[in-house]
């Protein structure tokens, strides 16, 4: 005899399914293909809660059918299938018409729910992939940028090491010029300076006269002019010493802005790895182990689809051990990992290492700015254009006039922090634009309708 238990059981799972006496938490119309897919999608039917519709004893049955598992749920078509074998005993129609409904089911709604889940984590993969990739995207950028400030404070380097063999050279000349004045002065053979003992207007007076006037004439003109040429090379020095240093200190600044950018780049790419990787290795986890519950969930639903088929077309032994002992191998639930791109070393090395050369104590972007307004005033004035700024010292583009609208002040004094050459900007209110950026220094002016924004660094 059929056991009740089974009879029971599959007359209930049958029900539920195609008959719609349970429910996942919310589902509004079409009900029929969510019902299914609780019940067979995931293998994990009994984590769902289901709301309670009916009453009584038989709600109390259908619960617990509901939240079996699908593979208890396999169980007892199972049961079915055995008792069918041993009491021969056929299916009624009413039975025969909810099994296809069934199938049609598992073919139409929860077949395809499974793969477009499968598809949808094999997309959200890709997309953390290519989030892993763009990190080298950004380091590529940086690195052009570094690449930049390197030259730059490269070639302000050779201005400064210029300067000083110039510096070095000049001293040397006057050294040479204070050696010439010693030299004239030591090589001097003054005329006689006895003057004649007769204290008279004897020729031998008008010749000592004579020869001491053109002596002392010719010593003080050659004494005066190389003086002269002595604090000409002196003025030259000390010029050219000022200019050193104020060379160093552009190079020192250089230096800094190019040591901040490598730092920046080296620790904005490993942040970057760390974090995309840490987000792909997560999401590829969960991939495959949704990978792995569902093929689990394919073979129970061909297996019962199987069990199906048997029950209509009429259930023999040799079918139930196909049905049982059918592989399904089927690569379209598989989760596809992406290549993701190796630590760039290469373009990490190749920003450099700036060393400690120069002591960087402010870093360009531990620099604070912060902003004075002058009101109704244009930063160079009305009608001079002189200190606009249309491109960057950086080399880009910068949209002067073009961006940030409708009054974006933050946008705009981010805009003139990031640039060390950005002194100030105009807000011009007939257009609500303020990316008007002006270089130092600021000569604000009364102009109606325009505010000047000037930078101050802190
Ligand atoms: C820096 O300058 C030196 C010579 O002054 C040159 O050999 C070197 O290639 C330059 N480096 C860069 C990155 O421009
Ligand atoms: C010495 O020479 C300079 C330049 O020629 C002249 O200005 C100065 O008057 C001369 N001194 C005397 C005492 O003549
Ligand atoms: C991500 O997984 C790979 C491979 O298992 C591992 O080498 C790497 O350290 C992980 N990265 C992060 C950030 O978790
Ligand atoms: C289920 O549907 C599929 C596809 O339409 C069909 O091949 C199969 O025979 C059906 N099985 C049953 C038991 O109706």
């Amino acid at each position: 005899m059929m056991s009740s238990r089974s009879i029971k059981g599959l007359t209930l799972l049958l029900a539920v399914s195609a008959a719609g006496a349970v429910q996942p938490d919310s589902c509004e119309g079409g009900c029929k293909g969510a019902r299914a897919q609780v019940l067979l999608q995931t293998g994990s039917v009994g984590r769902y809660r289901f709301s309670a519709r009916g009453s009584g004893e038989e709600f109390k049955d259908v619960q617990r059918v509901a939240s079996m598992s699908l593979t208890d749920q396999s169980a007892l078509v199972e049961d079915l299938v055995t008792d069918v074998l041993a009491t021969g005993q056929p299916l009624t129609g009413t039975q025969k018409e909810i099994i296809e409904r069934l199938n049609e089911t598992f073919v139409t709604e929860t077949l395809p729910e499974l793969q477009k889940l499968h598809d949808s984590d094999q997309e959200l993969l890709n997309v953390h992939a290519a989030a892993v990739a763009h990190c080298d995207v950004d380091l590529e950028t940086n690195s052009q940028r570094v690449s930049t400030l390197n030259s730059d404070q490269n070639s302000t380097e050779s201005a400064h090491t210029e300067c000083l063999a110039q510096e070095a050279s000049l001293q040397s000349s006057e050294k040479l010029k204070h050696e010439e004045l010693t030299a004239y002065l030591k090589s001097l053979q003054p005329p006689s300076s006895m003057m004649p003992e007769q204290r008279a207007p004897t020729p031998a007076m008008d010749d000592f006269v004579a020869q001491n006037l053109e002596f002392f004439k010719s010593l003080n003109s050659s004494y005066v002019s190389l003086k002269e040429r002595i604090s000409t090379v002196q003025a030259e020095v000390e010029a050219k010493t000022a200019g050193c240093a104020e060379a160093e200190l552009v190079f020192d600044e250089k230096f800094c802005l190019w040591k901040t950018e490598v730092e920046n780049a080296k620790s904005n790419y490993l942040n970057c790895r760390t974090a995309t990787l840490t987000l792909y290795n997560e999401t590829l986890k969960t991939a495959h182990s949704n990978a792995e519950s569902r093929r689990a969930d394919l073979a129970a639903v061909l297996k019962v689809q199987c069990f199906l088929k048997m029950l209509l077309d009429g259930t023999t032994q040799e079918k139930l051990k196909e049905c049982t002992d059918a592989e399904h191998t089927s690569s379209a639930l598989d989760i596809a990992e992406p290549q993701l791109p190796e630590l760039n070393q290469r373009v990490l090395d190749g920003l450099g290492a700036p060393g400690s050369r120069v002591q960087c104590t402010a870093t360009a972007l531990s620099v604070q700015q912060h902003y004075v307004v002058h009101r109704e005033q244009g930063c160079a004035g009305p009608g001079v254009y002189g200190t606009s700024i249309q491109t960057w010292g950086s080399g880009e583009d910068s949209a002067y006039g073009a961006g940030y609208v409708d009054d974006d002040l933050e946008g705009c004094e981010a805009g003139c922090s990031a640039h060390s050459d950005c002194a100030g900007f105009v807000l011009r209110d007939s257009d609500k634009r303020c990316s008007f950026w002006y270089s130092g220094p600021l000569s604000p002016l009364a102009h109606s309708g325009y505010h000047c924004y000037e930078k101050i660094s802190m």
